[in-house]
């Protein structure tokens, strides 16, 4: 089979592991030839590509970022080029395609395998916000990068008896700031998923300092918001790909709770860090397993799909299903953690 490649989206440690382990199962166990599609789906729009072979992959498990580079693609563009990217298939001989990427590329993933590309997707992101599997790569490895940086923000915020409101990524889920908030023993998690009061922030914070503590840490996803109307707010706009430009939910908080407890509180954006550096062992298998089971797929014809950790097994899942809703934060898993803050 000749199989492309394609990594595509925002990047997330753990995509070479992918493309890596797509080389290694295609070419040893099936003698496939690997094509890869250079900067997301504009390589295969434009048909930039280049051979990857055993060589080429070796020693990139371990190194965050892709070697075939990334981009975001306008939906508009991509609807446009669906019968060139058909045409580039054809021509190179292309057998299966592999996107890898997050929600906006499964979708574009579907948007071409309606049009009859042959197909097999792997679900990135450090979100975690795909639907229909358990965990997406990448999302270990910040949520491990956000919790050693509160634990830092720790110290220093009680050495001068500050308040932290540490932002991280998650633009519609709250998925790191609540696991990052949990593992690092955060006094309140605020995420997009449920609007924060600011008065009921405001006590949670005060009563802490009122019990003699000396600092607070608040955690709270990029995409949060305030009940609308409870305090002063900068709504974002659109940028380029339909994608909210936001205004910075540390900055306008932090700003918020100083006025109103009297303690300093500063903002901390972790920002692409997170995203940044080699992937954790669970993501680096994770992101194997993911390549693995899609050249699988591929062989078994089974196009439309993703691959999809259910439990300890990976499954296919029809493109349909994995992008029909984003996987949020549920009310649970939300109680849990402000039970134990
Ligand atoms: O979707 C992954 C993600 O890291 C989000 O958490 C974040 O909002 C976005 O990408 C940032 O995108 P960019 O790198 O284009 O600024």
């Amino acid at each position: 089979m000749r199989i492309g490649v394609l990594t595509s989206g925002g990047d997330c440690p753990g995509l070479n592991a992918v493309i890596r382990s797509v080389v290694h199962r295609g070419v040893v166990d099936h003698g496939d030839e690997i094509i890869g599609f250079e900067d997301g789906w504009r390589g295969l729009l434009e048909g930039v590509h280049r051979p990857l072979t055993l060589d080429s992959v070796s020693g990139i498990l371990a190194q965050g970022g892709t070697i075939l580079g990334s981009s975001r693609v306008q939906p508009s563009h991509l609807r446009d080029g669906v019968e060139r990217a058909k045409q580039h298939c054809a021509d190179l001989g292309i057998d299966a395609v592999i996107p890898i990427g997050g929600e906006g590329t499964l979708k574009a993933a579907k948007l071409m395998s309606d049009a009859g590309l042959p197909v097999v997707g792997v679900p990135k992101t450090i979100d975690n916000d795909i639907a229909c599997t358990d965990v997406t790569f990448g999302f270990d490895t910040a949520v491990s990068v956000a919790t050693e940086a509160l634990d830092r923000l720790k110290t220093t915020a009680e050495s001068h008896q500050r308040v932290m409101v540490v932002e991280v990524m998650g633009r519609h889920t709250g998925w790191i700031a609540l696991n990052a908030g949990m593992a690092a023993g955060a006094h309140a998690i605020i995420v997009p998923e449920r609007p924060f009061h600011i008065d009921k922030l405001t006590e949670v914070v005060r009563e802490r300092f009122d019990r003699q503590k000396k600092f607070a840490i608040v955690v709270c996803a990029e995409g949060a918001k305030p009940e609308p109307g409870t305090m002063p707010w900068e709504e974002g706009t659109k940028d380029m790909y339909g994608h909210e430009r936001f205004t910075g939910i540390a900055t306008q908080l932090s700003r918020e709770l100083e006025h109103r407890l009297g303690k300093e509180a500063r903002p901390v954006i972790l920002g692409h860090t997170q995203r940044g550096g080699t992937p954790t062992a669970y993501d680096r298998v994770l992101a194997t397993r993911f390549g693995w089971h899609a050249v699988e797929a591929a062989h078994k014809g089974a196009f439309g799909h993703i691959t999809a950790l259910q439990g300890t097994e990976i499954k296919l899942v029809p493109l349909g299903e994995a992008v029909a809703e984003l996987k949020t934060v549920p009310a649970e898993r939300y109680k849990e953690a402000e039970t134990v803050i």
